[in-house]
Parts: structure tokens; C-alpha cells; sequence
């Protein structure tokens, strides 16, 4: 028998409410985490990010392997097999989820499982009985979006959430959208030997990054067969049907991927019980997370704002902070993002076009990453470039982008040095270690 009353409720325990629960927990909060699925985590751990890394890992060895007699490696017979590549993603994401429930635990939240509805706006009913908290916050994330074109019903046609489910891989992929997460699957599948189509609806695939480095990456992808300006018309047993410049053609497809958008996941819920301000594109929130309801909260993709884990977790420490009558507030200038790809591509802030819609004057500087020693001893003539965008009057870093190699481990330099305001004649000051990637960001600055 659990306890009925709480400081704080969180409903569901994706990285933004498992983490607000440890917050909590570990400030003496009395707290109650309710997740609707069997295991903690949300879709980053058990559908997102760490079962897509750990595949994107193995894809990587596997073709780095049949890529490196310019290393002075040779791999006669190198093989994919997909079952252990699943088998050890499943071990990952089992011991990582594991790992929340223990910081539950040793944080002394309570774990419920189960599916949370209002009643009012201090009262939640999971699987019929009620639980009260003085506090409540909103964590339910987002799910995707399915696309109303024909054929879409059939079972060969996916979602990220169960791609993770196939048997084996298949030998014609369709993937429909260019965004984030039909990229990240573009890149993988053509690595272990798929043939992977893409089709995005609009002129450049990754709509909201620079077009010039979202174009560097799409060429980058050159096993795959990106589509742009194409509309997908129909889903058959075997291929996709698709409009390109008023001509109806084809692809095959014995599997197609829908990787169109998500969407926050605000049903269900019993928000109308409570009157709190939402719409599908997220439930409203100011910058310390707070709703129109006083002690209701919302943190994560569910408030549509940034639909990041990394963002999420930052959004329920904000929560928690408000909660305990500290200062604090969510920043979204500074969060950086990568597309896990083959190369990968990271970014942060501003683009060019943006900054200049913004109304800033800005100088650019761009750098090939072939002439860092480092990159180019591991990745020879691969494609790489970074690219600072800097505000020519306060000499701020407004954006800047990395495309190539593992550019995820080094994009936090640029977080750091946009949330201290660090101007471009400090950057020049810091010493970077050599050799690496990440001597890039002070080169690229240095030429402003
Ligand atoms: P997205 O919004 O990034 O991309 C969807 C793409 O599909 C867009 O390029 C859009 O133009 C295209 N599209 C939409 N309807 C279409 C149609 N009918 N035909 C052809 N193309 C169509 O959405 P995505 O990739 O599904 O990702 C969802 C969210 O998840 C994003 O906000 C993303 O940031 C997040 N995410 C982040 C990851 C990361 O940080 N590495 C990984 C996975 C997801």
C-alpha cells in the first residue's frame, strides 16, 4: 500500500520527470514518479536516443571496418549481424533504465506505474485510486505523428517507436521525412547494407539548420538516396509512390519508416478537468515552467518548446527549482543539438539567416575541418566544416555549427561559451588541447 499525499507528483518519467524526481527527492521532497509503460525512462532511454546511439555504434564499427585500407587496416570478412547489434542495444537500454529506478530509490521517490488522469488540479487518479500532491508536473513527452496518405494502415509501415521491433533488417527502406530522426535511421540502415530511400516534402532536408551545412550533410549521405521536393502520394505492398516536379515515380519499399514530426502528448490527461492552457502544440509554460494552474508544471516535449532530452532534463531542474522557491529560469539560446548521423552534424544558437532576421549585424567565419591534424588524420578526405556566426557589434557568438566526425563531444565548448558571454577576444585566450577536434572552435573564431 503506497501513500496517497505528496510534495510532488511528476507524471511520467522520460529525462525531464525522472530527473525533476531526483531533484526533488534529494532536497527531502516527498515524491511520487507515475509512468504509464513497464519500464523508467520515457522514449529517449527505451525508443530514442540511447537504443538509436547504440545502433549507430555498432553501423559505425562495421563500416569503419570495411573503410580503412587508407588507415593501413584491412578487414577481409567483416559482418553485420543484426540480432547481436539488437542484443546488446537491449542490454544497454536495460541497464540503463535500471539505473533510474535506482536513482528513484536512492533519492527516496516513490515509483507507481500505471496511467495518471486529473481529477483537479491537486488529485490524480492512477489505475482508480487517487493520490494528491501539493505540486504536480507534466512529463508526458511526445509521440509521432502519422501522416494522412494513403496505405499508411498496413504492417510494413513504421514509426520510430517500433522500428526497434523488426525481426531483420530490410532490403528496401523508404524513409518518409528528412528530418532528425529519419536521417539518424537513413544513416544507420545504409550503413549495415540497406538500400534507404528518403523523401522529404521540402527543398533542403533538416528545414530549421543552416541550408548550407543541411545540404553538406545530405551530400555526406551519399549511400543514400535522399529525395527533396517530393511528395509522398501513396503506400503500396511493395513500394512508395511519390510526385516529383508534377511526374508520379516509385521507390521500392518492403518497410517505410514514418519520420514526420511528433507531437506533444497532451491527450488523455484530464488537462480539460483543470482548465490549465494547452493546445496540441504543447501546454503553455513561462520560462520557470510554470502553467496558468499556480501549482501545476510542465517540463519536456509536452510543453512543445524544445523537443531535446537534454532540454527536458534542464526544464525539470527549472521546475523543481521554482518549486522550492529558488531562482531560476529556462534559457533556450544555449542548447545545443546534434544529428547522430555518419558524420554527425551539432549546432547551437543562431543561424545565418536567422541572425539576420533577428536584426543583428554579424561577421562569419568558416573553416574546412581538413586542416585540423586531428581530423584529418581519422578522417581523411570525409566531409567537415565548422561555421561561427558572431554579432559584429558586441563580438557575442550568436551560432555556431559543426559538421563532421563525432562533432557531438565537442559542441558544449560553444553551450559554455554563449551562456558565459564570453566575447571572441577571450575565446582567443583559452587553450584548447592539441590535438583536437575541438582547437576548430577557437580557428574558426580566430578568424573573425
Ligand atoms: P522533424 O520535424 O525534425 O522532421 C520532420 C521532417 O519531415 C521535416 O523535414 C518535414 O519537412 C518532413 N515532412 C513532414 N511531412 C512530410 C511528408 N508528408 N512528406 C515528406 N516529408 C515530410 O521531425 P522528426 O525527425 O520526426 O523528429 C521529431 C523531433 O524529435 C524533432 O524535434 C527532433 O529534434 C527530435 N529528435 C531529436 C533527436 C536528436 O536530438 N538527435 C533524435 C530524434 C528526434
Amino acid at each position: 500500500m503506497i501513500d496517497k499525499k505528496y510534495d510532488l507528483i511528476i507524471i511520467g518519467a522520460g529525462p525531464g520527470g525522472y530527473l525533476a524526481a531526483e531533484r526533488a527527492g534529494a532536497r527531502g521532497k516527498k515524491v511520487l514518479i507515475i509512468e504509464k509503460e513497464k519500464t523508467l525512462g520515457g522514449v529517449c532511454l527505451n525508443k530514442g536516443c540511447i537504443p538509436t546511439k547504440t545502433l549507430l555504434n555498432s553501423a559505425k564499427i562495421f563500416y569503419k571496418a570495411q573503410h580503412s585500407e587508407m588507415y593501413g587496416v584491412t578487414v577481409s570478412d567483416a559482418k553485420y549481424d543484426f540480432e547481436k547489434a539488437i542484443a546488446w542495444k537491449s542490454k544497454v537500454v536495460n541497464l540503463m533504465t535500471k539505473g533510474v529506478a535506482y536513482k528513484m530509490k536512492s533519492n527516496n521517490v516513490t515509483t507507481l506505474y500505471g496511467e495518471a488522469k486529473f481529477v483537479d488540479k491537486n488529485r490524480v487518479s492512477v489505475n482508480s485510486e487517487l493520490y494528491s500532491g501539493d505540486n504536480i508536473i507534466i512529463a508526458t513527452g511526445s509521440s509521432p505523428i502519422a501522416i494522412p496518405i494513403e496505405g499508411v494502415e498496413q504492417p510494413h509501415v513504421i514509426t520510430s517507436d517500433e522500428v526497434f521491433n523488426i525481426a531483420e533488417p530490410p532490403q528496401n527502406l523508404v524513409i518518409i521525412g528528412g528530418g532528425v530522426i529519419g536521417l539518424e535511421f537513413a544513416s544507420y540502415f545504409s550503413m549495415i547494407g540497406v538500400n534507404v530511400a528518403v523523401l522529404e516534402m521540402l527543398p533542403e532536408v533538416l528545414p530549421n539548420v543552416d541550408s548550407e551545412i543541411a545540404k553538406l550533410l545530405r551530400t555526406s549521405l551519399s549511400d543514400c538516396n535522399i529525395l527533396t521536393n517530393v511528395k509522398a502520394q501513396r503506400i503500396e505492398k511493395d513500394k512508395v509512390v511519390y510526385i516529383k516536379d508534377g511526374n508520379e515515380a516509385n521507390c521500392d519499399a518492403d518497410l517505410v519508416l514514418l519520420a514526420t514530426g511528433r507531437a506533444p502528448n497532451v491527450e488523455r490527461l484530464g488537462l480539460e478537468n483543470i482548465n490549465i492552457e494547452f493546445s496540441k502544440n504543447g501546454i503553455n509554460v513561462n520560462d520557470k515552467m510554470e502553467t496558468n494552474i499556480p501549482n501545476v508544471f510542465a517540463v519536456g516535449d509536452v510543453t512543445g518548446k524544445s523537443l531535446l532530452a537534454h532540454s527536458a532534463y534542464r526544464m525539470g531542474e527549472v521546475a523543481v527549482n521554482t518549486i522550492l522557491g529558488a531562482s531560476d529560469k529556462m534559457r533556450y539560446n544555449a542548447v545545443p543539438w546534434v544529428v547522430y548521423t555518419n558524420p554527425e552534424l551539432s549546432g547551437i544558437g543562431l543561424t545565418e539567416v536567422q541572425a539576420k532576421k533577428e536584426g543583428y549585424t554579424i561577421k562569419v567565419s568558416t573553416m574546412q575541418l581538413r586542416a585540423n591534424g586531428r581530423f584529418y588524420a581519422e578522417h581523411g578526405n570525409e566531409k567537415g566544416i565548422v561555421k561561427a556566426i558572431v554579432d559584429a557589434d558586441t563580438d557575442l557568438l550568436l551560432g555556431l555549427f559543426i559538421l563532421g566526425g563525432v562533432s557531438s563531444e565537442v559542441i558544449h565548448s560553444a553551450a559554455i561559451i554563449i551562456e558565459a558571454e564570453l566575447r571572441v577576444k577571450d575565446i582567443k585566450e583559452i587553450i584548447f588541447p592539441h590535438p583536437t577536434v575541438s582547437e576548430a572552435i577557437k580557428d574558426v573564431l580566430w578568424e573573425i
